[in-house]
């Protein structure tokens, strides 16, 4: 297979992460014969410095130009005061927003080498295998109007169904590669954008007789999520009850730098990141956990490019460098077995050669 993937490796320690990921990429490639074209360009911080522009038009061409795209993370205290427009995060929303990736994608899956002696966590988390399907272009942070006075406030809650269908649809599609249950979370007892929502599922599911579907409150799937992860396959949701039981959701495999994401489309272009920042306070030291962004490089394959084996391969090399007792400094608490990211990189490499 021949592929374009445009690299933005951001602030921070994106830039570290992602050459990370880009090894492990290379790698897979030499390993099973595929062409990949990596094509580096700016975005955050580093573009404001270099274009004054978070998303400069050299770096929209690079990425139209591919076949999906890879992050590392952008922001820094050194951006923080500039007026909005020419804000690291900017270019974030701008690129999601250019390319319309309304599908916002978090596998949360438990790492056993991770869980610790904790009984709670070895009790709750152990066997937790999810993904959360968050709709990322419409809702409440995007309706209008958006205005405010002395005394009020006021925030637009907009779904429209054509909105609803491509966000569900999404999670039906994922559902089918996984264990073939979508929960779909709305609050259908008080809001009339989840009743559309409720009915637009009702709807979808026909075309998908081979998918389990079941509708859950947001309050209750809040506190499913704690009491027993267990039980969720994909969930789906809309914007705002997205944001939160996504967050709430990745405490539960323990460590930031562990989750990858995944921003897309319809037609399986997407952006792919880690789920962390550009953590200031370790940036160019070696420490970063890279793993996040590996295994946002194995979305990658997965959904844009459907190379399911090598996905699942990076996945296990991963999980076993981590078996072996080596990490970076956030995950391998008690001292032992911890390494630098390049070094973690090497052993994930090895790993894969020897599978
Ligand atoms: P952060 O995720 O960068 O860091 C939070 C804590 O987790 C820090 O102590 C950091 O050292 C640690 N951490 C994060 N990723 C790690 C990794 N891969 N390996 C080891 N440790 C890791 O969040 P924070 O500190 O709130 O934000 C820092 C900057 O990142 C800000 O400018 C913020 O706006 C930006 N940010 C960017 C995001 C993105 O690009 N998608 C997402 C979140 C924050
Ligand atoms: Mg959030």
């Amino acid at each position: 297979m021949e592929k374009t993937i445009a690299v933005l490796p951001g602030d921070g320690i994106g830039p570290e992460v992602t050459e990370a990921a880009v090894k492990v990429l290379q790698s897979i490639a030499m390993r099973y014969g595929h062409t990949f074209h990596l094509k580096q360009a700016a975005i955050g911080g580093t573009a404001v410095d270099q274009f004054e522009n978070p998303l400069p038009q050299e770096t929209i061409e690079v990425c139209e130009a591919s076949d999906a795209i890879l992050l590392g993370a952008v922001g820094g205290s050194k951006w923080d005061r500039n007026p909005a427009h020419l804000r690291p995060e900017k270019g974030l929303l701008n690129i999601r927003k250019h390319f319309d990736l309304f599908a916002n994608i978090r596998p949360v899956k438990a790492i056993p080498a991770l869980l610790g002696s904790s009984p709670l966590k070895q009790e709750v988390a152990k066997e937790v295998d999810m993904v959360i399907v968050r709709e990322l272009t419409s809702g409440l942070y995007f309706g209008e109007p958006k205005q405010r006075s002395e005394e009020a406030a006021v925030d637009t809650l907009v779904y429209t169904r054509k909105e609803i269908e491509r966000i569900v649809d999404q999670a039906f599609e994922i559902a089918r590669t996984r264990r073939g249950k979508v929960t779909s979370i709305d609050k259908a007892n008080v809001l009339e954008t989840s009743k559309l929502w409720r009915e637009v599922m009702e709807e979808r599911m026909t075309a998908y007789p081979d998918v389990e579907v079941e509708h859950m409150l947001v309050d209750s799937a809040a506190m499913k999520l704690i009491t027993d992860p267990r039980a969720f396959d994909v969930m789906v949701t809309e914007n705002m009850f997205g944001d939160i039981l996504s967050d709430e959701a990745s405490v539960i495999t323990g460590s930031l730098g562990m989750l990858p994401s995944a921003s897309v489309r319809s037609d399986g272009f997407g952006l792919y990141e880690p789920v962390h920042g550009s953590a200031p306070d370790i940036a160019g030291q070696g420490k970063a956990n890279p793993s996040a962004a590996i295994l946002s490089a194995a979305m990658m394959l997965r959904h844009s490019f459907g190379l399911h084996t090598e996905a699942s391969a990076i996945e296990a090399a991963v999980m076993g460098v981590l078996d072996d007792g080596y990490g970076t400094g956030d995950v391998m608490r008690n001292g032992k077995g911890i390494v630098s990211t390049e070094k973690f990189v090497t052993k994930v490499i090895e790993e894969l050669e020897r599978e």
